[in-house]
């Protein structure tokens, strides 16, 4: 079909034209919105590097996740920042730690959110690696047990999912082992099977204070210049039990998203990081680019690529603008 037989203009008419033919579609339900919190009452802090986007304290999280609720978004995940760190993040499996006091209170006063939680220990560690250190080294299988220890807790203090993000070799069938042989079996792992040592993960090492104090995390997360290796760390993931794989950061890796969404048929998820937030308010409140606009043409790009979930700071301000469009 070649001009003037085909014209696809035609289509692009008016807006019922283009609905009618529109392939992608942004639901709030596909988002996953990242709430950050500290210990203390009635706080409410906003991230400098994240406008919009809030430190909440456990008293916070009910009226936060009803809001959530409320736009049709289901599912959030946590992050803590505790009151003390040590070198082997032991914050990260204490039985009232931040989270476990976060899960509890959402899963009393809103018990149909879908609460996911980040296992990592790099918020809880004295030295911010997401691993303990032998010989300034994060040593990997040391690591695997505390990850463990961390994915019960949060599953004995309630949570709906657990989403390792640590890195480490081996820990999704450590943790699978871990949550069965505690009458965990219906907890579901979502992997952070693909995640890059990336420059866009800034803002969150602020807001989560979690940036290493020495060196960097390249020996546990990928080299960007990789894709092979995507889908070899999603494969050992796989095997190992995942029930949902991460792709992360999102927006400068949507091949890799892609890549994964053809070689796999689980359910894909990307991370709409930090960094990648903050460039679009940054850019946003400086008057150069529209916001919203450029927001909705990212999260599309992401659902277009494959992603069937997107962990997004946009959930919220993407699902207003959503509903307001109905
Ligand atoms: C913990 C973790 C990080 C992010 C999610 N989980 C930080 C890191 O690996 O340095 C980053 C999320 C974001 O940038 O929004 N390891």
């Amino acid at each position: 079909m070649v001009f003037p037989e085909y014209r696809p203009r035609r289509l692009r008419k008016n807006s019922a034209f283009r609905a009618l033919i529109s392939e992608t579609h942004l639901r709030p339900d596909q988002f996953v919105f990242p709430l950050f919190v500290v210990p203390g009452k009635k706080i409410r802090q906003e991230i400098p590097s994240m406008p919009g986007i809030f430190r909440l304290s456990v008293d916070q999280l009910a009226a936060e996740a009803r809001e959530c609720l409320k736009l049709g978004i289901r599912a959030v995940i946590l992050f803590g920042l505790p009151e003390k760190k040590d070198g082997v993040g032991s914050g990260a499996h204490a039985k009232n730690g931040i989270i476990q006091l976060a899960i509890r209170e959402l899963k009393n006063t809103v018990p149909e959110l879908l609460v996911i939680t980040d296992v990592c220990l790099c918020e809880y560690t004295d030295h911010g690696h997401c691993g303990c250190l032998i010989d300034n080294e994060v040593d990997n299988d040391a690591t695997l047990e505390i990850l463990a220890k961390t994915a019960l807790s949060h599953a004995e203090a309630g949570a709906d999912m657990v989403a390792p993000s640590d890195m480490m070799d081996g820990r999704v069938a450590e943790i699978r082992a871990a949550l069965d042989e505690n009458n965990f079996q219906e907890v579901p792992i979502m992997s952070y099977a693909v995640k890059y040592a990336s420059a866009f993960y800034g803002p969150f090492r602020d807001a989560a204070d979690c940036a290493p104090q020495f060196g960097d995390r390249k020996s546990y997360q990928m080299d960007p210049a990789n894709s092979r290796e995507a889908l070899r760390e999603a494969t050992l993931d796989v095997d190992e039990g995942a029930d949902i794989l991460i792709v992360k950061p999102a927006v400068a890796y949507v091949d890799i998203i892609s890549r994964l969404r053809e070689e796999f048929d689980l359910p894909v998820a990307a991370y709409h990081v930090s960094g990648e937030y903050a460039m679009i308010k940054a850019a946003a409140e400086r008057g150069w680019i529209d916001g919203d606009k450029v927001m909705e043409e990212t999260l599309l790009s992401i659902r277009r690529a494959g992603a069937d979930i997107i962990i997004t700071y946009c959930a919220k301000e993407m699902a207003k603008i959503l509903a307001e469009r109905r």
